[in-house]
């Protein structure tokens, strides 16, 4: 890989989203402060308490509002017998197309098999073979069996569950739900010191924190089509945006090949796992393409599946293709995957007559917070975990199930950080106040924005992409921001456009800057990788 990133310029915004004035706020101390509830936080949690830290945890809504709930498939490690570090390195280091840092995804395959045995110490229920040793799986990519489930296909509400029995046992761990968090609050001598939000109950609140841990999860929300809960509307990457993180990998946005697509009704994921158990894509003529974009079929890797289906259903003129398991036990089916089981029966799909019908839809934000071996980032105080990190391992593309792991992994060491980094020690602003000159323009209605802007991603900045559609996307974002950005809201939904329309604008514009196709990110108009240019990140600097 190229060294040397491609620089863009990040966008210039009003620092806080709301006027803060410490005399008027309510105000909390603590020595970290971990904002987000998914497998990052509550490992990063569990972490810091266990070498003495004071923690407080806060989460957007309840604890089980998070992509790491909701995950289906597993938790990739190396765990087979016949499986080995530099097979699961490999595979990672191939599916994200040359740009992943080699150190990263060399620490987070092998701090895997540890991680993954101490949740099964703490209560996971991972799923067992006959001798009693972890099942495992295939999913595309990977070249052997080694993706962990749990209760089926419930492994990240399993591990969720664990995590959180875990983190109840520490007295030193406050939660807070439905705490939503607007800012980050920094200055020059200290970094981040904490953060503004609203708590429950509609107040303001101030936390300040000697070390703020980022891992506020992702952005599938950004899209029309997604599998991402309500909660992904990627608050923390614009958060950091405003303080002045260095952003990295914005063009990279993971399509899942198949989400349920049944008109109306809400996308539910179609874990991969059943096509690495051997369920078949087939397209609305009954013909099963995938053998004609790739050798390895329905088990080729996520971003050649998502474009394959994507392609097949602009051929045949449909809106989604069908996975095949009629060939599948039905019994057996309903054991191994009881969610998915529950979600085709209430919308009456039986599986040994039905085909399900499925689309792709945004999964998995790659790009976020640039982070280094320890979770920094270029903010003192702050660290950065899971799906809003950056920390290089997926490249351009991530491997099915290696998140849940890379949540582990560095929630972890953001966790030992952070009870490094000590107690409070005073940290906090006095004396501070913010205030925000009013807007004179209009007002736009945020619900018809947050809309629009969503249907606009998913057709300009999608699963294909191209230089006018991106330049018009920008246009179209640049002219909601300037109605929207000068405004100030009292709640979450004025705070989450705000956000998204953030968001969104960098990532077209990176997907613009970006004039090839590698990994997620395919440019019709640039179909073929161009390493001389282009083997490196784009950062917003
Ligand atoms: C799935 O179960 O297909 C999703 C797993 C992942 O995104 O890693």
């Amino acid at each position: 890989m190229n060294d040397k990133p491609i620089i863009l310029k990040r966008p210039e915004l009003r620092r806080y989203l709301v006027p803060i004035n410490t005399a008027a706020t309510q105000q909390l101390f603590t020595d970290c402060l971990i904002i987000g509830a998914g497998v990052a936080g509550l490992r990063a949690a569990i972490e810091a308490a266990s070498r003495g830290c004071e923690v407080v945890l806060v989460c957007k809504r309840t604890l089980e509002d998070s992509n790491t709930w909701n995950a289906q498939g597993g938790i990739a490690s190396v765990l087979g017998s016949d499986d080995t570090f530099a097979s699961h390195i490999e595979d990672t280091l191939t599916t994200g197309c040359s740009i992943n840092d080699r150190n990263t995804v060399e620490q987070v395959v092998k701090d895997g098999p540890e991680l993954v045995r101490e949740l099964l110490k703490w209560g996971a229920e991972f799923d067992k073979q006959k001798d009693g040793s972890i099942a495992i799986t295939f999913e595309g990519g990977h070249s052997h069996a080694r993706v962990a489930h749990a209760l089926g296909d419930n492994t990240g509400k399993a591990i969720a569950q664990a995590l959180l029995n875990k983190v109840r046992q520490f007295d030193n761990i406050t939660i807070v739900e439905n705490f939503y968090t607007i800012d980050l609050i920094t200055n020059d001598e200290a970094g981040c010191i904490g953060v503004i939000g609203q708590n429950a109950k509609g107040a303001m609140e101030i936390i300040w924190a000697k070390t703020t841990i980022l891992a506020t999860g992702g952005a599938g929300r950004l899209y029309r089509e997604t599998t991402n809960p309500e909660v992904a509307t990627a608050d923390g990457h614009a958060m950091a945006i405003r303080a002045g993180a260095l952003m990295r990998d914005m063009e990279f946005m993971q399509f899942h090949p198949t989400t349920l697509y049944i008109a109306g009704a809400s996308r539910a994921l179609i874990t991969e796992t059943l096509r690495g158990e051997g369920a078949i894509l087939r397209d609305i003529n009954n013909y099963a393409f995938m053998a004609d974009y790739h050798k390895d079929a329905e088990l080729a890797p996520r971003d050649i599946a998502s474009r394959a289906i994507h392609t097949q259903m602009l051929k045949t003129g449909a809106t989604h293709v069908f996975l095949d398991i009629r060939h599948f036990d039905k019994e057996h089916f309903a054991k191994r995957f009881p969610l998915i089981s529950e979600i085709v029966t209430s919308f009456d799909i039986d599986i040994s007559k039905d085909l399900i019908p499925v689309r792709p839809s945004a999964h998995y934000m790659i790009g976020g917070v640039k982070t280094d071996m320890l979770a920094r980032t270029n903010i003192a105080n702050l660290l950065a975990c899971g799906e809003v990190a950056s920390t290089g391992l997926h490249g351009a593309n991530r491997l099915g199930s290696n998140s849940l792991l890379e949540g582990l992994v560095f929630g972890r060491i953001a966790g030992r950080l952070a009870a490094e980094q000590g107690g409070r020690n005073g940290t906090s602003l006095k004396k501070f106040r913010c205030d925000i000159p009013k807007s004179d323009r209009s007002r736009l209605d945020t619900v018809d924005v947050l809309n629009s802007l969503r249907s606009l991603m998913w057709r300009n900045v999608g699963i294909t992409r191209q230089e006018k559609p991106l330049a018009e996307a920008q246009e179209i974002i640049s002219f909601w921001q300037r109605y929207v950005l000068d405004k100030v809201f009292d709640s979450p939904p004025g705070w989450e456009c705000q956000n998204m329309l953030t968001v969104c604008q960098m990532m077209a514009k990176a997907a613009e800057a970006r004039t090839e196709s590698r990994g997620v990110h395919f440019r019709s108009d640039f179909p073929e990788e161009n390493d001389i240019k282009f083997k490196t990140h784009i950062e917003f600097a």
